[in-house]
């Protein structure tokens, strides 16, 4: 069975994603960044992978046998969310992976509202929006998700997704954004693809679909 790997399956959207997974049946491999992680996940394998220290090459190794990976980690913006994402995608690109979800965010390729402007906002977007390019650039069959504002209240399986700057700047939970990155999974067409995700009418399958018809 093909396996998925999850980059930043510690985190808060992360963990809901391996968990998500895994009920479906998936064969998935949880990376974090401490030893902790390991076994985080009862019938989960995992691995240990700090993005700002992991080379290509080792990046390389980890992915091996990986057919899709799912980038959910964030944290210094330059070092995990740009220079991160940048060496994940090299990697997976050297290790013959075929899919590859990133999260990115709502804001990203846009305007935005004006209290997301300066300072950490403009380095956190700029970081977001460098991962992107060098995921449409590289041979990957990529999807980018664009999250509005995450939260950890219950899913309701209710989302709205649609291409960069079409919808207004909203929220989702992080349960949704787990069920979405299922769906797209399920779907090879989604790839080639960049949405924006927020909370909304259709499930999660539903809007992908949705979505892919235009
Ligand atoms: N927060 C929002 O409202 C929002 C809105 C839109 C999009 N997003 C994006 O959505 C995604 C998920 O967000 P979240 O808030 O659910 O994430 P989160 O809870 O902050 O989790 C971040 C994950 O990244 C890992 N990480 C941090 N530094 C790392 C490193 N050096 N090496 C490896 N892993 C590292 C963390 O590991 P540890 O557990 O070890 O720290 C954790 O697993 C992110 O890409 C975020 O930028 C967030």
């Amino acid at each position: 069975m093909s396996t998925v790997a999850v980059f930043g399956a510690s985190g808060q959207t992360g963990r809901r994603i391996v968990e998500r997974l895994a009920q479906h049946g998936k064969n998935v491999l949880a990376i974090g960044r401490r030893a902790s992680t390991e076994n985080a996940y009862p019938g989960v394998r995992s691995a240990v992978a700090d993005l700002t220290r992991s080379t290509v090459s080792e990046l390389e190794h980890t992915l091996e046998g990986v057919d899709t990976v799912v980038f959910a980690a964030a944290g210094d913006p330059i070092r995990v969310d740009r220079d991160g994402a940048l060496r994940v995608i090299e990697a997976a690109e050297s290790a013959a992976v075929n899919r590859f979800v990133l999260i990115t965010g709502m804001g990203v390729g846009r305007t935005r509202p004006p209290e997301l402007y300066g300072g950490f906002w403009d380095t956190y977007f700029g970081a977001k929006e460098a991962s992107e390019r060098a995921l449409r650039a590289s041979d990957l069959r990529w999807t980018i998700l664009q999250p509005g504002e995450l939260l950890n209240s219950p899913g309701t399986n209710r989302v709205q997704l649609a291409p960069t700057g079409t919808l207004p700047i909203g929220r989702i939970t992080r349960d949704d954004v787990a069920g979405v990155v299922a769906a797209v999974l399920e779907r090879d067409h989604a790839a080639g693809n960049t949405w924006e995700l927020v909370e909304g009418r259709s499930t999660a399958a539903g809007a992908v679909d949705e979505a892919l018809r235009g």
